[in-house]
């Protein structure tokens, strides 16, 4: 299968999950595409605290794959900024060709990963709005901590859901 992983990580964390993801297809037999999504001025993590309580959005740095039709599945990882991160917002409006798509989408968080847990539930809404409102559907999400030790990438916990999410996004 041909996969795009998109993402956007200011501090490393979610690059790191897109990493490990990218990985774990390439060694399953998949082709891999990268697209880094980049704001077009990027901010200190305070500035984007305040930002984010006012604008939902904001300018990226051209995409590379501005139609993601040819491929196959689609997995966007954003960090939790409560919401959808803004870089993500505007690269979810900007794309093309997600119209029926299988999505993973994945978020690395400073807090505890579990969906039921408000703060990360926000994120999850804002994203999925997004995607849907792009006609594409998610199969899979996966959410991790980047402070929590045993909900990191390489926990138990994370390797056996990074598996999860490969496993649902290869259906
Ligand atoms: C603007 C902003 C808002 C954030 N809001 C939250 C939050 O609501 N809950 C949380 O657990 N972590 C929050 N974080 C922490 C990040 O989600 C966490 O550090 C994440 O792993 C960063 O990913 P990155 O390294 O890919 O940028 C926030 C960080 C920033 C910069």
């Amino acid at each position: 299968m041909k996969i795009l992983i998109a993402y956007y990580s200011k501090t490393k964390n979610t690059e790191e999950l897109a990493e490990v993801l990218k990985k774990e297809f390439e060694r399953r037999g998949h082709n891999l595409e990268i697209e880094k999504i980049e704001p077009l001025k990027e901010h200190s993590s305070f500035i984007w605290f305040l930002i984010r309580c006012f604008i939902w959005e904001t300018d990226i740095q051209t995409i590379k794959f501005e139609n993601v039709f040819s491929f196959d599945r689609i997995c966007i990882g954003s960090p939790n900024w409560t919401i959808v991160s803004l870089p993500v917002a505007r690269y979810l409006k900007e794309i093309n060709g997600l119209e029926d798509k299988k999505v993973g989408i994945f978020y690395t968080s400073a807090g505890f990963p579990q969906e039921v847990y408000l703060e990360l539930y926000l994120p999850y809404a804002t994203f999925r709005y997004r995607v849907r409102k792009k006609g594409g559907k998610i199969v899979s999400k996966l959410f991790l901590s980047s402070s929590i030790p045993f909900c990191k990438i390489e926990s138990k916990y994370g390797q056996k859901v990074i598996k999860k999410f490969c496993d649902e996004i290869e259906r």
